[in-house]
């Protein structure tokens, strides 16, 4: 995809569905009693994986006129798939469902796509390992083929060493079988979608600080949903308004769940005029509307608790702080490594190729602002958020931009391209 400097952005857009919560929507769709009804549902490959998944273990899911139809078995109602469960390009697919599987009375295999075989699942093998589940990583590399056998597990209390809300979220599913409760203590909070939805569902959960515990469940039950805009894809939007002069752009119906909402104080933070509208409830996550005007930014510090609320946009927040006054240091953020790509790496690279002042270090990257840059030949690595991140700073490069592998945006964002040609028109 070739992309030149663009004029201002105006108009509005409204953002497709939050990734993470529609995949958990298929999930305890699939193990609810009854059907769940799911609107505004994100189609992109990454959830699409999810619907595969639980198709192959017996789920009916209808796909179709904007409303996604779970047909649930019930916890114990899952049936042995008869080849590998294909998770694609998805992490939050690979290590949700591997909470789910470990319960099973059956066994399965899980794989992926080259990416995602690289990708670590030691962090959901050890505590699924300690609550009883017989997990092995085929090819003895912590890392995906795995086989997952079935078995009756034990409540845990468990310290996760990362602050990981897939790692979290497969370990309360996994606790919905146990025998006791089960506990997940994080250094920092991380996104809390599967509380909320496992709640509504029926689930019982307490939540203190940083430790989440979950009681085994008899039932869950069908719920309709209405998933909000995803707040990792509206960012992208939310950095073009704010780096290409004369831009007002009106983002509506975004998930705003603080969990997730750290974009919005670090863009506060750096001096960007962002106002929030029609804040509202939608079923357990809140959501508003969001005007974005072009902004003189300055540097900033982002770090510790900080870090998982803002993990995917991390990205393009990089970006923007190419396009703010002074120094930005982005650090405690080593699990960028083990991202679709590893996007320090392919942060920092792409970056300089651009022209940018960054220096890239062992847990983040630091950014000396306001070297203009120009377009180049961008690498996506097969990473979506990287692809949009850098076809967010070519709308204001000099010079033609072109980011190669595109395609991969569709793995969280199809209509992205459409969508911001919308506003920049
Ligand atoms: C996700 C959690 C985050 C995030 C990923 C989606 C989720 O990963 O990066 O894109 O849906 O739970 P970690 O929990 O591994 O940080």
């Amino acid at each position: 995809m070739d992309i030149k400097k663009s004029r201002a952005l105006n108009g509005e857009v409204i953002i497709p569905g939050d990734k993470s919560i529609s995949h958990r929507s298929i999930m305890l769709g699939g193990i609810a009693e009854g059907i769940t009804e799911v609107y505004h549902f994100l189609q992109g490959d990454d959830c699409l994986s999810s619907i595969d998944c639980f198709r192959k273990m017996g789920i009916y899911i209808e796909n179709k006129h904007d409303v996604v139809r779970i047909h649930g078995k019930g916890l114990h109602g899952l049936k042995q798939p008869d080849s590998v469960l294909n998770t694609g390009n998805s992490g939050t697919t690979t290590r949700l469902i591997s909470g789910i599987l470990a319960a099973q009375s059956f066994e399965s295999i899980l794989n992926g796509d080259e990416s995602i075989q690289k990708r670590p699942m030691t962090r959901i093998i050890n505590p699924l390992t300690q609550m009883g589940a017989q997990i092995e990583s085929l090819n003895y590399n912590g890392c995906t083929p795995l086989k997952i056998k079935g078995s009756p597990l034990k409540g845990i209390k468990y310290r996760a060493p990362v602050a990981s809300a897939q790692v979290k979220s497969c370990i309360l599913l996994a606790g919905l079988y146990a025998d006791k409760t089960t506990s997940v203590t994080e250094p920092y909070l991380s996104r809390n979608h599967t509380e909320l939805m496992l709640k509504s569902f029926g689930a019982k959960l307490e939540s203190e600080h940083t430790t989440t515990t979950i009681y085994p469940a008899h039932q869950l039950l069908a719920q309709k949903i209405t998933i909000p805009g995803d707040i990792s894809s509206a960012a992208y939007f939310i950095a073009a308004a704010l780096i290409v002069p004369g831009s007002q752009v009106l983002i509506k119906n975004v998930g705003i769940n603080p969990t997730r909402a750290g974009l919005l104080d670090v863009c506060q933070d750096m001096g960007a005029d962002i106002t929030l509208e029609n804040i509202r409830e939608k079923d357990t996550e809140p959501v508003a509307d969001i005007i974005v005007k072009s902004s003189s930014l300055h540097g900033t510090v982002i770090e510790g608790a900080m870090i998982p609320r803002l993990i995917d946009e991390l990205p393009v927040i990089a970006v923007l702080a190419c396009f703010a006054n002074g120094k930005t240091v982005i650090r405690d953020a080593g699990e960028l490594k083990v991202k679709e790509s590893n996007r320090i790496d392919t942060v920092s690279g792409n970056l300089a190729l651009m022209g940018a002042n960054v220096t890239p270090t062992e847990d983040g990257m630091i950014i000396q602002g306001g070297a203009p840059l120009h377009g180049a030949v961008i690498d996506s690595n097969a990473d979506h958020r990287i692809a949009m991140s850098f076809a967010v700073a070519a709308l204001n490069c000099e010079g033609d931009t072109a980011i190669k592998g595109s395609k991969c945006i569709d793995i969280s964002y199809p209509t992205f391209f459409k969508d911001l040609a919308k506003l920049t028109r």
